[in-house]
């Protein structure tokens, strides 16, 4: 018998979800308002099995028992509303999936609520636009319950597949996906931002926009691709009526806040994310251009693409090794056993930040215990320190072009930071106890003591 999933919320992710699911022989029973949604959808279906209803009690009782129902409606308040409608209709061991972009510890709340109920709860983040929701996203799934077998293989039916299989993580803890997801997200802002600088740094070298199109392309051949450098690619060289579109966008980036999720959570967790924190800043400060009297210009760059690769290289490496570093580090204080590797499988096929680079990681990994931190591995330190000269001549020529490059910028000091034998932080603790008496530790000691300073 085939199973069944019940899904409320037909914007762009549910939609496609939907039909993804029927199209793995999933029976998808709708809920929305309005009858023409589900009726435009179930025309788009190539299979005859979607069913959908405009009243919450008439769709809750269609779905057999134990139901699943997946909610793919925006975070936060939509989705607080219908989870609480539902609870009136569900009964115990009915599972409730959330879909949508919640904040990890929204889904640790709604979990806890569910459960009180004796429903038990997924937290699920989904990582692949449109396109990725349509045919094949990456699931990111967070659960203090069992999940069923069935449920899991009607998941993993849907889902991304790279080399080692799905693209499904499952985590323990109710927010634990989202949080997952989360990261990937605090990731991606960076390496959009790492190709939006790379992208300034080659239009301030005269490339013109088929020259750093190709420039892009050309990195796939070196297994150094990403599918944002993809259409990173195909945006720059994108034309309508003679005109590139690029060249008539304004340079102001938004967001829908997961980026500041992110960097308030490393805060709270007194977690460095320097490069994810950049990228956020960034597009904030995309809204704060021109606002000097004289306007400035950079000066022409003299580029090698070849250190322009290896400095792309890098920052994408230095970043994603930073949001390895807080997920270990979550996971620790959490005590949540998240293993790195799986996490990297889960992003390895259908999500945004997809690339060669979390392929090679992932590999790495396999030859080595899954206990042992990121920053353990001799062979990642490796290809940072042979890619450092390049990025350090890139760093020289950006800063004497005039050229702003704060992701790029900040990936390096992170790892000069975080490798160097010196730092001189000692100074700022003796400030704060030469005029404050906050106290220092002295070296080898564990106790805070107040020194005398005058
Ligand atoms: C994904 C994306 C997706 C979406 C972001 C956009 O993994 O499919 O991350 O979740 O693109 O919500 O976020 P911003 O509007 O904040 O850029």
């Amino acid at each position: 018998m085939s199973e069944t999933i019940g899904i409320v919320g037909m914007g762009v992710m549910g939609k496609n979800i939907a039909l993804n699911f029927s199209d793995n022989g999933v029976n998808v029973v709708l809920f929305n308002k309005s009858e023409k949604k589900i009726n435009n959808l179930i025309d788009k279906s190539s299979k005859k099995n979607i069913y959908g209803f405009t009243q919450l009690d008439e769709f809750v009782n269609y779905i057999e028992k134990p139901r699943k129902i997946l909610l793919m409606v925006p975070s936060g308040e939509a989705t607080n509303s219908i989870s609480k409608e539902l609870f009136n209709l569900l009964e115990p061991e009915d599972i409730l999936i959330d879909g949508g972009n919640s904040f990890y510890k929204d889904s640790i709340e709604l979990g806890n609520k569910c459960k009180e109920k004796n429903i038990s709860f997924i937290g699920m983040g989904v990582s692949g636009g449109e396109t990725g929701a349509r045919h094949g996203p990456a699931l990111m799934l967070g659960s203090s319950d069992d999940i069923p077998e069935n449920l899991l293989s009607m998941i993993k039916s849907i889902s991304a597949k790279s080399s080692y299989g799905d693209c499904v993580g499952v985590y323990k803890g109710y927010g634990t996906g989202h949080f997952i997801k989360m990261l990937h997200n605090g990731i991606e802002y960076a390496e959009m931002q790492i190709l939006a600088e790379s992208y300034s740094i080659l239009k301030s070298s005269n490339l013109s926009n088929i020259e750093i199109s190709n420039f892009f392309k050309s990195l796939k051949e070196k297994n150094q691709s990403s599918y944002l450098i993809e259409i990173s690619s195909e945006i720059i060289k994108k034309k309508t009526n003679n005109e590139y579109l690029i060249d008539n966008i304004k340079p102001i980036a938004n967001n829908k806040g997961t980026g500041k999720l992110t960097v308030e959570t490393s805060l709270e967790y007194n977690f460095p994310l320097p490069s994810i924190y950049e990228a956020f800043n960034a597009r904030v400060e995309s809204h704060f251009q021109k606002i000097w009297p004289k306007v400035t210009h950079s000066k022409n760059l003299n580029v090698n693409l070849n250190k322009i690769e290896n400095t792309i290289y890098f920052a994408r490496l230095s970043t994603l090794i930073q949001g390895i570093l807080f997920i270990e580090h979550f996971s620790n204080k959490e005590s949540l056993e998240i293993k790195i590797p799986e996490v990297l499988q889960n992003w390895l096929s259908g999500c945004i930040i997809r690339s060669d680079l979390l392929q090679e990681i992932k590999e790495i990994y396999e030859g080595i215990s899954t206990d042992s931190s990121i920053v353990e591995i001799e062979e990642i330190q490796n290809q940072l320190e042979e890619k450092l000269d390049d990025m350090k001549i890139t760093i020289n020529e950006c800063v004497e072009s005039q050229v702003a490059i704060p992701v790029i910028y900040s990936s390096y000091n992170w790892y000069i930071n975080s490798s160097n034998n010196f730092n001189p932080s000692s100074l700022i603790q003796a400030q704060r106890d030469f005029f404050g008496a906050h106290m220092v530790q002295l070296l080898n000691e564990d106790e805070f003591i107040h020194l005398d300073w005058v």
